[in-house]
This record gives C-alpha cells, sequence and structure tokens, in this order.
C-alpha cells in the first residue's frame, strides 16, 4: 500500500520565507538542545566540523538562506525545499547539481521521537553539516550523476548504497567507529545505538556489495551498519564501475533479512 504522510510541505512566501508557528520552532529548539550534546562524541570529525559552520539557529527552524550561506561558501550546494516524497529523477537530477532536496515541515511535538519520514530536522540537522566536507560533497553529487543514467533495477540497488552511506553510515576514525549518516545523527536513540550497543552488526563497507545485497526495513533500528574508511573510498567505489558492481551483487543474491519482513516504503 502506497505511503501517505501525516504531514503537508509548507510553502515558502515570495521571499523564500517559510512561515513556522510557535509550536514549530519550539520543536526544532527541542530537537536541537537534546541532540548537539548526543553528537558531539558519536559524530565523525567532518560533521562535527560543518555543524559548527553552519551554526544552526536554537530557537527557530532555519529558513533555507540561513543553511545556504554558510554552506554555499563551503561546497557549493544549496537546500532545496521539495514536498517530502519527490519523483526520482528530480530528486537525483537536484543532487547532481549540488541541491539537496529538503521537506519543509517539522514532526509533531507527540511524534518528537521518531517519525517514519523525513522533517526539516532530518534535512538540516542531519544531512546538511556533512555537506560542507569537499570529499563527501564531491560524493553525493556524483551519486545524483550515476542514478540519474541508470536504470530502474540498478537504481533501486543504488538506493541501498544511499541508505547504508548516505542515511546509516558508519565511519572508522581515530575516536573510534562514529556516524555520518543523516538517518542515525538527526535520531537521539539511533546515535547512541548506532555507536554503543553490541546488538547491531557492524560491517565493513568495502567496495560496497555486501551493502548492496542487503535488505533493510526502515521502521526499526538498524540491524546492520556498513562501515567506511574515508569519504575518498565512497567517491572512489562510484569511479570503479558502479553499475558492474551492482550487476555483480544482483548475481550473488541477497542477504536473508535478519528481521521478519522488508519495508517497501522509501524514506531520505
Ligand atoms: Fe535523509
Amino acid at each position: 500500500m502506497a505511503f501517505t504522510s501525516k504531514y503537508k510541505a509548507k510553502k515558502p512566501d515570495a521571499n523564500g520565507i517559510i512561515n513556522f508557528t510557535a509550536e514549530e520552532n519550539n520543536v526544532w529548539q527541542e530537537l536541537i538542545t537534546r541532540q548537539i550534546p548526543i553528537v558531539e562524541n558519536r559524530a565523525c570529525d567532518e560533521y562535527l566540523t560543518g555543524l559548527e559552520l553552519l551554526d544552526l539557529p536554537k530557537d527557530h527552524v532555519p529558513q533555507c538562506h540561513e543553511i545556504n550561506g554558510p554552506l554555499e561558501k563551503a561546497t557549493g550546494w544549496t537546500v532545496y525545499p521539495v514536498e517530502a516524497l519527490i519523483p526520482d529523477d528530480y530528486f537525483f537530477e537536484l543532487l547532481a547539481n549540488r541541491k539537496f532536496p529538503a521537506a519543509t515541515f517539522i514532526r509533531r511535538p507527540d511524534e518528537i521521537d521518531y517519525l517514519q519520514e523525513p522533517d526539516i530536522f532530518h534535512e538540516y540537522f542531519g544531512h546538511c553539516p556533512i555537506l560542507t566536507d569537499p570529499t563527501y560533497a564531491k560524493f553525493i553529487q556524483h551519486y545524483g550523476e550515476v542514478a540519474l543514467k541508470a536504470s530502474p533495477d540498478i537504481r533501486k540497488l543504488l538506493g541501498r548504497l544511499y541508505w547504508f552511506t548516505v542515511e546509516f553510515g558508519l565511519i572508522k576514525t581515530n575516536r573510534g567507529t562514529l556516524c555520518y549518516g543523516g538517518g542515525i545523527l538527526s535520531s537521539k536513540e539511533e546515535t547512541v545505538y548506532a555507536v554503543e550497543s553490541n546488538i547491531p552488526e557492524r560491517r565493513p563497507f568495502n567496495d560496497g556489495t555486501d551493502a548492496i545485497r542487503t535488505p533493510y526495513r526502515i521502521d526499526i533500528l538498524q540491524p546492520i551498519y556498513y562501515v567506511i574508511n574515508n569519504f575518498q573510498d565512497l567517491y572512489n567505489m562510484l569511479e570503479d564501475d558502479i553499475v558492474q558492481h551492482i550487476k555483480d551483487a544482483i548475481a550473488l543474491g541477497e542477504f536473508s533479512p535478519t528481521f521478519e519482513k522488508e519495508s517497501q516504503q522509501p524514506f531520505c
């Protein structure tokens, strides 16, 4: 059954300003105030440097221009307000042009800890800081270029790469294995769990083939994370004939899921 959102996208006015209510600004304030200390020792340096650079406001939901000033200066990326779920072609075209598609609504207070769809806190706090890193910035732009040219079957599996990197990626650092994925870093519970719990498996990402073979669900704490060595490895994986890699992964077959049923709902 198709996913139906409980939320309505908020449209920017003629000056590009989105009007958020006092309650919505309060939700942002609560989310960012509690999440900053949680990510401090659990996010990689590139993310934390970006978070400092963006200097996100604490007392109100940021407007696009507040993010775009420092972000564009760092890597040429900007955020681009969209309806939460947009067609694949449009999504990849935006990435290929260094525009990060960002939802414009914020979760309700009763869903403050978890919601299934990406809201503006997920987009801005989870994804935008790391977009200030030049190598990561180059990787995600190239991901958009590759996906735009790919067939539907290849795209589906490129979606798994996105999931296990951009959304739920971990990275080796000299402070241990830490987070860079926006799906983790915008979640209070998953940021702690991904770094500290002994429940999930943390597998080496290597050339990405295993991640491509791994089914996932969007509505549970991840049972498996893939750990990269650095962001250049991610870029190199795309350059190293990723389409052939995906075909090889298809030939090898999918890993058995470690959960009951795979969710089909896309999440980005
Ligand atoms: Fe996302």
